[in-house]
């Protein structure tokens, strides 16, 4: 198991109960998700990061980071295969329910946001690169106007330090600009990579490792409302951008790089319309970036017309609408469902539509990215109570099919 896989799996292990505490909320909850992985029997043929069963693909490498509608599309690409895998080892097909689904999505796309462990090489490129030797001390060397780094290398995460930096980055730019440096811009994993420079560097009593709590998006929900970044990334214009997609799929030392190399330009404008320049404290940076992470997870409503044609192209209503037998009436049979409810509906009837797709059709249809997000706009259309005029929801839809 990697050094990454090892840190990850105990943080997930620890943070499991708090997690499901306060997230009622409906969307998934990844800490849930890992333990449905597991009851589920997922991980006898999946690995995470090297831990696990290998007649399936890696999960980290084949899906995490990938959006609701790409994870759901997935899923379903693959089932021939995984039920074939299973059925011919005497593995029962795991029934998903609706918040199981919500779960395990959640825990998958969840995955991803944790960093690679840095690259103490690269990081101290990173460290000369940006100059901080001139302003800080690590090891006992270096300029002492920033005072010592050395006591974050008792963290494997990178994110104390960028929470540090920070709170602190008013002075440090004032500073910068009056010793005429340059302000640091951070690409890619490079804050990863400074950390592990720090760790290995710096100076610290014992091997004292402290961990910090999973990133929890529900609670940097409240981070985010409670220092107001909605007051100016609420509606964007202008030289405010849309948060929305900024974090997607990015990991953890990479928002954190991108929230620091935007802060000089966004502490002006704070200034300018009188908005408190936010500090952090405790695990609040790290939520917040969760929630910035999963912010565009969910992604926009599909398109119930273009769900038709997909429905149609995909031989969906082949069956569904051409009365095959066993094949039902996906409007009288879908209940007022949700997204979450109807990615587990078709995953727990997977086996027996693969068993009559065999039959009746040679092909499995496979969906592109983008056309499950149709898909479940136009499914969920057929499930909506009668119209409540324009934009009321179900706009009676059935009526498409003219
Ligand atoms: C019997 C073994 C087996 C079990 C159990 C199993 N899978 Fe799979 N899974 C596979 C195989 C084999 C593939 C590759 C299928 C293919 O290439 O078409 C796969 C593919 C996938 C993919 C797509 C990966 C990609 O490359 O896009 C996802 C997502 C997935 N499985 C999730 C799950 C989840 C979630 C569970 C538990 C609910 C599960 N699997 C249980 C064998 C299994
Ligand atoms: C121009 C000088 C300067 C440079 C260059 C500089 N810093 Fe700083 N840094 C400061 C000052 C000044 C403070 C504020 C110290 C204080 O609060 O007393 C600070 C504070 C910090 C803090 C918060 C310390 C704490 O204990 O809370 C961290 C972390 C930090 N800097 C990291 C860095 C890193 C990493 C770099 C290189 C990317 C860097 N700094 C480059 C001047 C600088
Ligand atoms: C006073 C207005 C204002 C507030 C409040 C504000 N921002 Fe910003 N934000 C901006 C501006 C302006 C930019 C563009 C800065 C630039 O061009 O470098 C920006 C850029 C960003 C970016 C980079 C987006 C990208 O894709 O490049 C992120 C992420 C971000 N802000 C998150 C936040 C968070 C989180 C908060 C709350 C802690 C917050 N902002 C509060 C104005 C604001
Ligand atoms: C070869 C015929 C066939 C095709 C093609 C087919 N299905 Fe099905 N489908 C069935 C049968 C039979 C059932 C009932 C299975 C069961 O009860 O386990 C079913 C059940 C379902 C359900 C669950 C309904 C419920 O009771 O909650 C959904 C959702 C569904 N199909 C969607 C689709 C979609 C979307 C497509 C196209 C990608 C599709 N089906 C293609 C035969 C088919």
């Amino acid at each position: 198991m990697s050094r990454r896989a090892a840190a990850t799996l105990l943080l997930l292990g620890a943070a499991g109960g708090a997690w499901a505490a306060d997230q009622a909320a409906a969307e998934g909850d990844p800490s849930r998700g890992r333990e449905v992985f597991q009851d589920k029997g997922c991980s006898r043929c999946h690995s995470v990061w090297g831990h696990g069963g290998t007649l399936g693909p890696e999960i980290t490498v084949a899906v995490a980071g990938k959006t609701w509608d790409e994870l759901v599309g997935d899923f379903w690409n693959h089932t021939p295969r995984m039920i074939d895998e299973g059925s011919g080892r005497g593995y029962p097909w795991p029934t998903l329910e609706r918040g199981e689904m919500a779960d395990i999505l959640s825990y998958l796309y969840y995955l991803r946001l944790f960093d690679e462990p840095g690259n103490p090489a690269r990081g101290a490129d990173t460290y000369a690169r940006l100059q901080c030797t001139g302003c800080h001390t690590l090891g006992g060397r270096g300029g002492r106007l920033g005072g010592a780094l050395d006591g974050f290398g008792v963290y494997p995460s990178p994110l104390p330090l960028a929470q540090a930096m920070w709170n602190a980055g008013p002075l440090m730019q004032r500073e910068q600009l009056r010793l005429s440096g340059p302000i640091p811009q951070f690409t890619g994993h490079e804050m990863a990579d400074l950390q592990a420079y720090i760790r290995a560097e710096g100076r610290r009593a014992g091997r004292e490792v402290k961990l910090q709590p999973l990133p929890n998006p529900v609670r940097g929900a409240a981070v985010y409302r409670s220092k107001s970044c909605a007051a100016c990334h609420g509606q964007a214009r202008g030289r405010v951008p849309d948060v929305t997609r900024s974090a997607l799929s990015k990991t953890a030392s990479e928002i954190a790089g991108l929230l620091w190399n935007h802060s000089y330009a966004m502490g002006t404008e704070m200034a300018a319309r009188g908005v408190p320049f936010p500090r952090f404290e405790d695990g609040e940076l790290s939520d917040l970036i969760a929630y910035l992470y999963f912010r565009g997870y969910l992604g926009e409503d599909g398109d119930p017309r273009r769900g038709l044609s997909v429905f149609n192209a995909k031989g969906c209503a082949g069956c569904h609408s051409g009365g095959v037998e066993g094949a039902p009436d996906l409007a009288k049979v879908l209940p007022q469902t949700d997204r979450a409810g109807l990615a587990s509906a078709m995953w727990n009837h997977a086996p027996q539509m693969h068993r009559l797709m065999a039959e009746k059709a040679p092909f499995w249809p496979k969906f592109e990215p983008g056309e499950m997000r149709n898909l479940v706009a136009y499914l969920r259309s057929l499930s909506a109570p009668p119209a409540r005029g324009p934009g009321g929801g179900g706009s009676g839809l059935r009526g498409l099919e003219d």
